[in-house]
């Protein structure tokens, strides 16, 4: 049967994977957040599962705000980088896993969780940059990808607590699933920012490292969370931070934390990554 093997969180800050791609991540500026992610990175190279879920946002980049579904799942054989504006990144073409994706919505929707399938879907940064925060620059990802991705822009949103019940739905589809494959599941975004207005440029520690505290100790606090908790307390965009709640929904009731990075400023952000294994 398939297994989750750990689940991992991390911002997905456009500005990191343009720093990996243009070769600058030795200067001065990005040195500490690369220096930060090399014990992520040994880790994902001792633990590269067969398939990735990963929970992401489309930043109204492949979606149109016409019509934006809550929660989307990609059941591609691949899935192209997105153009953003300034071409797609020259990164690997994404590898999806059809079965796995088909079999997570099927095992969903009997139990009353209704996604949106998406035969095609041109990933992001939301996507994208995760993937090279964890592998760096290869030739091809070594994994193949499962994309979930979460309405985190157009109000209303799915609740917390609604994102960490998919994460609870996906991780028994998974379980149920009738192959030997190891599985990843990255929830991806925030931590604190707000990117315009007024409090453009607002970061919250605090929040930031309880939110990761709860994560291990007492994950349902971090369910009980409003949309207006999080814009308050983390800004307009670290509202992004309910899509970790699908990774820690998946994952069992006791994790050990493995790693944990937290580093203030990438961009306008506190970035932060974890790394949570089943107990
Ligand atoms: C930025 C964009 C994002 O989508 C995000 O999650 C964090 C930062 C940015 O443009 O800097
Ligand atoms: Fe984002």
């Amino acid at each position: 049967m398939a297994k989750i093997i750990g689940g991992m969180g991390t911002s997905h800050v456009p500005g990191a994977g343009a720093a990996i791609d243009n070769g600058k991540t030795e200067e001065d500026y990005w040195r500490p957040l690369f220096q930060g992610l090399k014990p992520l990175r040994e880790w994902h190279k001792k633990n590269t599962p067969d398939v990735n879920i990963i929970v992401f946002n489309d930043h109204a980049t492949f979606y149109s705000l016409d019509a934006y579904s809550t929660f989307t799942i990609g059941v591609a054989e691949e899935f192209n980088p997105a153009d953003e504006g300034w071409g797609p990144r020259k990164v690997p073409i994404v590898r999806g896993h059809p079965e796995l994706a088909w079999h997570i919505v099927e095992s969903a929707m009997s139990e009353e969780f209704d996604l949106a399938v998406a035969g095609s879907l041109d990933v992001d940064h939301g996507l994208t940059v995760p993937l090279s925060i964890a592998y760096d620059q290869p030739d091809e990802w070594p994994s193949a990808v499962v994309p979930v991705c979460v309405n985190v822009i157009q109000h209303p949103l799915p609740s917390a607590l609604r994102c960490f019940k998919l994460g609870q739905a996906i991780g028994r589809a998974v379980s149920k699933f009738d192959q030997d494959l190891s599985v990843g599941i990255w929830g991806t975004g925030g931590l604190s920012h707000q990117l315009g207005g007024e409090r453009a440029g607002v970061v919250n520690p605090e929040f930031d490292q309880k939110f990761l505290d709860n994560l291990t100790q007492d994950p349902m606090a971090n369910t009980a969370y409003s949309h207006t908790d999080f814009i308050r307390e983390a800004g307009s965009e670290g509202v992004e931070m309910i899509m970790w709640n699908v990774m820690r929904g998946a994952l069992g009731d006791h994790v050990d934390e493995v790693f944990r990075f937290y580093h203030i400023p990438v961009s306008a952000t506190a970035y932060g990554a974890i790394i949570l294994e089943n107990q």
